[in-house]
């Protein structure tokens, strides 16, 4: 029995749709890598879910690459977790078009994310953009994964991933694992934006202030953090209705040190604003600055990157055909083999 809990999957991904901020790691990468020895984890490069937005191909490819060092780069060990490129297994999306039929349109266009990016790219309404959360529904129920890793964000991504999943083993008999959310309890899990800390710190936000990439450089970052939007108050205390700018700030500081929010408090008592910043834009560039060499080592190891993309995506695709040919049999296809 022990054997079997420990060998539950867990499955997550990041879209290759521009710079990765602080934000996707704080929220989700650095936990992939903390589960690695406690789940078997699956994690993709979401490139099916990144041209839901138009995206310059060249750039695409290259965001690719770059996410997938960064992964290693971050402490993910192709050794112990299958790491691949989505598009590279076909399964996700014929699973899409099977659930595609367990789904009501109206269940895709109340979703909060779907309703954003619709207003944001006003004139690219389309239907994968719709069809985003099927195909993250999919992801997760071809791993039979039990748990998903995310940031704030995606929750309701993750309620519907739950719903179609109870939805299709009530109407077929019992297909799919019915995975639970891993969200963090603190504000780890909703990083907000360095200029207005009323809203998500986003890498498509238009102000390059309000994020901070995985690879910016020191000077970049130390005034990124300057710049941060704070209070007129002058005290470091955390408190996020009341010093949102602040309480992100000692948020990131904690996800980046390990201290406890009381303890970041502490470092920080009788101190002014400046300092405070000063002293998180270090802890945050010294921390990054190890991460990008060895991403900047890895790209230029291209082989290395694609021996472990044909790897990942062998035993991923190994898994999923698994999960699709049951799916494929139960909703009454007739088998081709
Ligand atoms: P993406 O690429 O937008 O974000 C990747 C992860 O980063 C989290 N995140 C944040 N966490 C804290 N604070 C923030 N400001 C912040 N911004 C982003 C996101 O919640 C996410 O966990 N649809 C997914 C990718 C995906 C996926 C999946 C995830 C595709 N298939 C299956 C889980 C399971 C996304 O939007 O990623």
């Amino acid at each position: 029995m022990e054997n079997q809990e420990r060998a539950q999957k867990l499955f997550s991904a990041v879209q290759p749709s521009g710079a990765i901020t602080i934000g996707n790691y704080i929220g989700a990468i650095r936990n992939f890598v903390k589960l690695q020895g406690e789940y078997d984890c699956i994690y993709a490069v979401a490139d099916l879910h990144a041209i839901t937005v138009r995206q310059d191909p060249a750039a695409l490819r290259r965001n690719t690459l770059e996410l997938m060092a960064l992964f290693i780069a971050c402490g993910i060990d192709p050794e112990k977790s299958v790491l691949f490129v989505q598009s590279h297994v076909p399964a996700h999306c014929e699973l899409t078009w099977v659930l595609n039929t367990i789904t009501y349109p109206g269940e895709l266009s109340r979703m909060t994310q779907f309703k954003d990016k619709s207003a944001r790219h006003a004139d690219n309404v389309n239907m994968g953009l719709m069809d985003y959360p099927v195909l993250m529904v999919s992801d997760i129920l071809l791993y039979q994964a039990a748990l998903v890793p995310v940031g704030e964000d995606q929750k309701q991504h993750l309620e519907l991933t739950r719903d179609l999943a109870i939805r299709f083993n009530n109407r077929y008999g019992a297909t799919f694992t019915v995975p639970e959310p891993y969200i963090l309890k603190d504000s780890g899990a909703r990083v907000m934006s360095l200029a207005d800390p009323s809203r998500k710190m986003s890498k498509s936000d238009e102000n390059p202030n309000a994020f901070v990439t995985m690879s910016d450089d020191k000077d970049t970052i130390i005034r990124k953090f300057k710049r941060a939007v704070t209070d007129s108050d002058s005290v470091v205390r955390y408190a996020p209705e009341e010093k949102p700018g602040i309480s992100n700030l000692l948020t990131i500081y904690h996800a980046f040190t390990g201290k406890s929010l009381a303890e970041s408090e502490r470092d920080f008592a009788g101190k002014g604003y400046g300092d405070f910043k000063l002293a998180v834009g270090e802890v945050v560039a010294d921390a990054l600055a190890p991460i990008r060499a060895e991403q900047a080592r890895l790209l230029a190891d291209k082989e290395y990157l694609r021996s472990v993309m044909k790897a990942g995506s062998e035993s991923a695709a190994r898994m999923a055909r698994r999960t699709l040919s049951k799916v494929y049999r139960k909703v009454g296809f007739y088998s081709g083999e």
